[in-house]
């Protein structure tokens, strides 16, 4: 298991999809302190917009400071998710609603030495994962519908994160409960209470003038949120 995602810790994840694509490099610079890059890969048919491919996650791992955690909002996970994890992704997550196989993939991604995430779009229950969420090291539980930035956080989702959190607790395994969709300074302090331990944050990073504040900012208030679900 990656421990890069162990649930002993809180990590903030900057996505890039609001980045400045013309200025990638130095994009990526501006959030060297935060923990992982999200880099939100879609493909205009599971969600109705287009961003990078595995050939761009390449260039990114090799030029980014900090490991590059992949967000796959694409079909057919079950054999495009392999590319990226060869891409250099530390981890790779694909919907539940786009793998055949979701088991089986999370398996061949382990032994890629990558660590592994689950998507649920909002509207997918949770309660079917729950059986299998040790065969994953990072549940992504969707704050808003996939697809872009920017958009209002669903506060519709924080029982659900409660609950996978619940279930986790109780099997006692370590598994990362991820939340991605407008998560700002006014809603990671929920997040956490709920059971969140990894923070993506698009807009609220990148529309900060000074995004190493905002990453420390945010970091803050999720730790003064939930240290407790950690045992710590
Ligand atoms: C949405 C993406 C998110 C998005 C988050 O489909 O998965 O990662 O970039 O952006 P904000 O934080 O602006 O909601
Ligand atoms: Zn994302």
């Amino acid at each position: 298991m990656n421990s890069a995602y162990a649930t002993d810790g809180q990590y903030i994840h900057p996505s890039i999809l609001n980045a400045d694509f013309m200025r990638i490099g130095e994009e990526l610079d501006r959030i060297s302190s935060a923990d992982s890059v999200h880099v939100d890969v879609m493909d205009n048919h599971f969600v109705p917009n287009l961003t990078f491919g595995a050939a761009m996650v390449e260039q990114i791992v090799e030029r980014s400071p900090i490991p590059v955690d992949a967000h796959l909002m694409i079909e057919d996970a079950d054999r495009q998710a392999p590319v990226f994890a060869e891409a250099g992704a530390s981890s790779v997550t694909f919907h539940l609603e786009a793998a055949a196989a979701p088991i089986r993939l999370a398996r061949e991604l382990r032994r890629k030495n990558t660590a592994v995430g689950v998507a649920l779009r909002p509207a997918t229950p949770v309660e079917p994962l729950l059986d299998v969420i040790g065969e994953f090291d990072m549940l992504l539980i969707m704050t808003v519908e996939p697809g872009f930035g920017g958009q209002s956080f669903l506060e519709t989702m924080l029982p659900k994160i409660r609950r996978a959190r619940a279930a986790i607790s109780e099997s006692n395994l370590q598994v990362s409960i991820q939340v991605d969709g407008g998560v700002s300074r006014e809603t990671i302090e929920r997040c956490a209470e709920a059971g969140a331990n990894v923070f993506v944050a698009g807009s609220a990073i990148y529309r900060a003038h000074d995004a190493a504040a905002e990453i420390s900012a945010l970091r803050d208030l999720a730790a003064a949120h939930g240290a407790h679900h950690n045992g710590h």
